[in-house]
């Protein structure tokens, strides 16, 4: 097994990034490097609660880490989809983005006396060519599927900063959740488009490629959540001032978010969402 480390060097590219970080990749007034530069937690806590909110912020950071993979890997898709340039710029910096909130979670787990370093399968796997369908239509159904994925982060991000009452958190989950808006819009956007681009054959392709999207995404979203022992409201509450919220809690909100949010929305793009949901599944 190989390991995830996440430092920022000190190269010769190291400060253009930090360039980076006050130009292109900033957003709004917040400046979540250094809230963690100077942070100590204000509140006590037990060890094994410290532990427990350290391994989901590394979680969260090997997360964050694979997701640039995502972005960075749709771009050559987005070429043959033949889409415009501001869409194949923007999901770059979604790359970066995902890069950023990696290097922002192992400022969290340093923050609570960890190291930013995991044992995680470095090799990524490329995305889904999906042979049936038209190159716009490939394109979107991945780029789609990142969509969703964004918005049910957004539903879990948006919570957990309202619980969160560390101020390090709070500046990184805001910053986190406010990236994760622009990258639901690719997705969201592309769909928009494809009401022009596709005709009905690929319309009602997509439509059955939707269950095995839930089945996958519900699946990954799973995986992310594992479930640990019941815990008492204190520690709930605890893990919740430092960003970390538990996995049970994280299960029901993802849930809500697929028949509240991502559904509608879907339904009201003309796809048969509702039903794509209850016939979930992981293969054709
Ligand atoms: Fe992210
Ligand atoms: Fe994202």
């Amino acid at each position: 097994m190989t390991k995830l480390r996440v430092d920022v060097g000190d190269g010769p590219l190291s400060a253009e990034y930090q360039r980076l970080l006050r130009t292109a990749l900033r957003r709004g007034e917040g400046d979540p490097e250094a809230a963690l530069a100077h942070a100590r937690l204000e509140g006590e806590y037990d060890p094994q609660i410290l532990a427990i909110a350290c391994d989901a912020w590394l979680r969260r950071m090997l997360h964050e880490h694979h997701s640039a993979t995502i972005f960075s890997r749709l771009l050559p898709q987005l070429i043959e989809a033949e889409v415009t340039l501001d869409v194949k710029a923007v999901v770059l910096r979604m790359s970066m983005d995902e890069l950023r909130h990696a290097s922002l979670c192992a400022g969290m787990v340093r923050l609570l006396d960890g190291e930013p370093e995991i044992d995680a399968e470095l090799k990524t796997d490329p995305l889904p060519r999906h042979e049936d369908a038209g190159r716009f239509e490939a394109a979107l159904r991945n780029a789609l599927f990142a969509g969703l994925s964004e918005t049910v982060a957004l539903a879990l991000l948006t919570e957990e900063r309202e619980l969160a009452t560390e101020p390090a958190a709070r500046a990184v989950l805001e910053q986190l959740a406010a990236d994760e808006v622009l990258h639901a819009k690719l997705g969201w956007g592309l769909l928009t488009e494809a009401r022009e681009r596709l005709d009905a054959q690929a319309w009602s392709r997509l439509d059955a490629y939707l269950p095995i999207a839930f089945g996958t995404l519900e699946m990954r979203m799973h995986e992310a959540m594992p479930l640990g022992p019941p815990r008492s409201d204190g520690e709930l509450e605890a893990l919740e001032a430092l960003g970390a919220m538990e996995s049970r809690e994280g299960r029901v909100i993802f849930a809500r978010a697929m028949t509240e949010v991502v559904i509608p929305r879907l339904a009201a793009e003309g796809l048969e969402a509702e039903r794509a949901w209850a016939d979930r599944r992981l293969e054709r």
